[in-house]
């Protein structure tokens, strides 16, 4: 069974290409099901409805998020009409929305839910592993394979997850950072790990936004609109093939779609 995970979808350039790759990539390959991070789908920040639903019909099974989760206004209202996508499941208590999606495919059931690191990062969220510890275990006979996602700045709290559910998930992959790591493997006991998927937005940028305005902002410490970005826009992400009888998996791949 194979499954598409991509990483941050980044504004109208990247559900554009969704809507261009996702459904041909899909068919060519053989994919099962496919996940999108869509927490900057909505101008680069956040989700709504519609354009969760937008994403939905270019072929995404599932969409999980991140510290953007909130800023698009209306949006924990709207989030409880949304059946297969989820918030982090670490925000405090309080916050609406899933704590995961399950999902299936050929008999097969597939659960994906994401946690928030916590180093250098804004939001003040519960421990992201013990959190996975509680849904992991609401999910025993729920799932018969889970796609955990860390949404984090450190590689060193990516990993650390990783090691934490070998052999528990499918597979763990990391997103947050836009940029896309080559550490792909399968762990001792039979998990996929990634620290990040990477983007699925515009490359000629500076993490999806416009890069003179970034560069600019840096360089001189005012603040400034960033606009999303528009040119070199790919999908980036990872391909997990797994066993259907264990859970288990047996590869991970990263991808990089162009138009
Ligand atoms: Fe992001
Ligand atoms: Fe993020």
């Amino acid at each position: 069974m194979k499954i598409l995970f991509l990483g941050d979808v980044v504004g109208r350039p990247g559900r554009r290409a969704l809507a261009d790759l996702v459904p041909a990539y899909r068919e060519a390959e053989g994919v099962d099901l496919v996940l999108a991070n869509a927490e900057n789908a909505a101008g680069g920040s956040g989700l709504t409805l519609k354009i969760a639903e937008e994403i939905r019909s270019c072929g995404v099974d599932a969409m999980t998020l991140g510290d953007h989760v909130w800023k698009q206004r209306g949006f924990d209202q709207d989030i409880q009409k949304l059946s297969r996508v989820c918030r982090p499941a670490n925000l405090p208590p309080g916050n609406p929305g899933r704590e995961f999606v399950v999902l299936e495919a050929d008999g097969f059931r597939l659960a994906v839910f994401t946690v928030l690191g916590r180093q250098f990062m804004n939001l003040k969220v519960d421990c992201p592993y013990r959190t996975a510890d509680r849904i992991m275990s609401e999910l025993d006979g729920k799932a018969d394979g889970v796609i955990a996602e860390i949404h984090a700045e450190a590689t060193s709290e990516k990993i650390a997850m990783g090691w934490h559910l070998d052999g528990r998930a499918t597979a763990i992959v990391g997103t947050h950072t836009h940029v896309q790591t080559a550490d792909g493997r399968v762990l001792p006991k039979g998990s996929a790990y990634l620290t990040d998927l990477g983007m699925s937005g515009p490359h000629d940028s500076v993490i999806g936004r416009d890069k003179d305005a970034v560069l600019s902002s840096f360089m001189d410490s005012r603040a400034r609109r960033f606009a999303v970005a528009g040119e070199d826009v790919r999908l980036c992400g990872c391909v997990i093939e797994l066993d259907k009888s264990t859970g288990n998996a047996q590869s991970i791949e990263t991808v990089q779609l162009t138009a």
